[in-house]
């Protein structure tokens, strides 16, 4: 990172001016700090110990959430060993999770993740997009008799899950009947009315809070799918990596706090060094989907456009985007290196193989610290000149291809190293980008926890799908002429 011990000084005085630490205090005390929807803000909560009682405002939550991770515990384990089994008595070996947004992205990334600790779990499928292709794609391979749908959806009204839901339950009942319902849907849901509505057994409904944010919620029942792909004790080990950062983060001074200091990095790189958006790369394959989690955690806590008492904000988060190393190198790193824009890259790299290849992960490493040194370091005209000389090129020939092949360098990087990908320190990194996220919002003064931005598509949406759409005046011309293609 371009930053020195002044720069460093500076921006930790910025971090004690805007009171992010005050704040992180707010949010585990269980304080209203998402003051447009008057809630708390407390998945910090989901994952801390038995012992430890939290409260949001003067309500202790503490027990009911161990309540519920008792029910998802005693329900993962009797469907993981064949007591719980479909309505014709087979065991369920498929789990299809219907929910979008952080109801899938935060236990699709999970699972992902910790394949490789999964045991002999249910196969998870996942199932977001409005599309109906998705849901084709997945139900298309399963048998009825031993699948089971896991509803997740905070509000249990979003349409895109609605409408998966309602043709998942019509497949289950062409095939077994509507009486077969109840052994075949389980939901997780704050909107317990709407469950039981759907046909969802109480015992089969697991509820969670309306002080977790969707983007926040895998810790809470919305992870219900996790714990039954990879057990709960792994379901467990993930909370209390989440914990542990949780505790770093609550204690460590300004200069040694990891999620602080990524968060003024980031800021550094903004505003002071024009960075035009910001990279993950995760040299794990099992990380694939981390960058698609880590988009909606940033993006839309952080994409906001006035402050929290609604005046104009300057710039917020720039755009978060990335894939897996090595794949990227071959798809988009030339851009990092060379164009005359800088995107500053966080690297995350397991230190240990969960596989036998171990000379592919010696690869994978070489390549990780070679990228992040390239950027760093990169190569000057003169150096370009030698190498080109040595390999015979002379004269006009040799200048013209001199600047083709210089990297300006001095591109930011930080390089995040995980002991091994296992269930812990994956809840230790969810955690920490999570409190950057946070941390970040503080210095830019903007409310984390609202997503007012989603809303206006989702109206328009609903009024689109009207029989009265084409003739309503409020809808405009150039939709309504798009309208009647699609209806010709
Ligand atoms: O896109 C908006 C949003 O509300 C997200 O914040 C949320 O994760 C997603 O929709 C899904 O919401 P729900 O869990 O209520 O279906």
């Amino acid at each position: 990172q371009r930053v020195d011990a002044q720069a460093l000084q500076a921006l930790l005085r910025l971090a004690e001016e805007r009171d992010v630490m005050g704040w992180a205090s707010r949010m585990f005390a269980g304080d209203p700090i998402n003051h447009t929807e008057q809630r708390a803000a407390l998945h910090v909560a989901l994952r801390a110990p038995r012992a430890l009682r939290m409260t949001a405002g003067n309500t202790e939550v503490s027990v009911g959430i161990h309540e519920v991770l008792d029910r998802m515990t005693a329900f993962a384990e009797r469907l993981r060993c064949g007591v719980f089994c479909g309505a014709r008595g087979d065991a369920i070996t498929d789990i299809v999770n219907i929910g979008i947004g952080g109801s899938d992205l935060g236990p699709r990334m999970v699972c992902e993740a910790l394949d490789a600790v999964a045991g002999q779990g249910p196969r998870l499928h996942f199932v977001a997009n409005v599309d109906g292709a998705q849901l084709a794609a997945v139900l298309g391979g399963l048998d009825p008799a031993r699948t089971l749908f896991v509803i997740t959806s905070k509000t249990f009204s979003t349409q895109e899950t609605m409408a998966n839901a309602a043709n998942a339950r019509r497949w289950l009942v062409e095939a077994l009947g509507s009486d077969a319902v109840p052994s075949h849907f389980v939901a997780v849901s704050t909107n317990l009315a709407e469950v039981r509505r759907f046909g969802i057994a109480e015992e089969n409904t697991f509820g969670f809070w309306d002080w977790v944010g969707g983007r926040y919620s895998v810790w809470s029942a919305v992870g219900l799918s996790v714990m039954l792909r990879i057990g709960a004790p792994r379901f467990r080990e993930l909370l209390a990596g989440a914990h542990a950062m949780d505790a770093h983060f609550l204690s460590a001074p300004l200069g040694e706090n990891l999620p602080v200091l990524m968060a003024l990095l980031a800021v550094w790189n903004q505003h002071a060094l024009g960075a035009a958006t910001q990279v993950i790369a995760p040299y794990a394959q099992r990380l694939g989907s981390f960058v698609s989690w880590l988009q909606q955690l940033e993006m839309e806590s952080n994409g906001k456009g006035v402050l929290r008492d609604g005046t104009p904000a300057g710039p917020t988060t720039p755009a978060l985007w990335g894939d897996v190393g090595t794949n990227s190198q071959h798809a988009f790193f030339q851009m990092l290196h060379q164009s005359p824009s800088l995107h500053p890259v966080d690297f995350i790299l397991p230190v240990q193989a969960d596989h036998a290849y171990a000379d592919q992960h010696r690869l994978l490493i070489a390549n990780a610290l070679a990228q992040a040194a390239a950027l760093m370091r990169g190569k000057t005209a003169e150096e370009v000149r030698v190498e080109l000389a040595a390999r015979g090129l002379l004269g006009e020939a040799l200048e013209q291809a001199v600047p083709h092949r210089v990297f300006p360098g001095n591109r930011p990087s930080s390089l995040l190293l995980l002991p091994r990908l296992d269930a812990y320190h994956l809840g230790a990194l969810m955690a920490l980008y999570e409190h950057r996220t946070f941390a970040l919002s503080v210095l830019w003064g903007v409310n984390a926890f609202d997503q007012w931005g989603v809303e206006l598509g989702k109206q328009l949406a609903a009024q689109l799908l009207r029989e009265d759409a084409t003739s309503n005046p409020q809808i405009d011309d150039s939709t309504r002429s798009h309208l009647h293609l699609l209806q010709a």
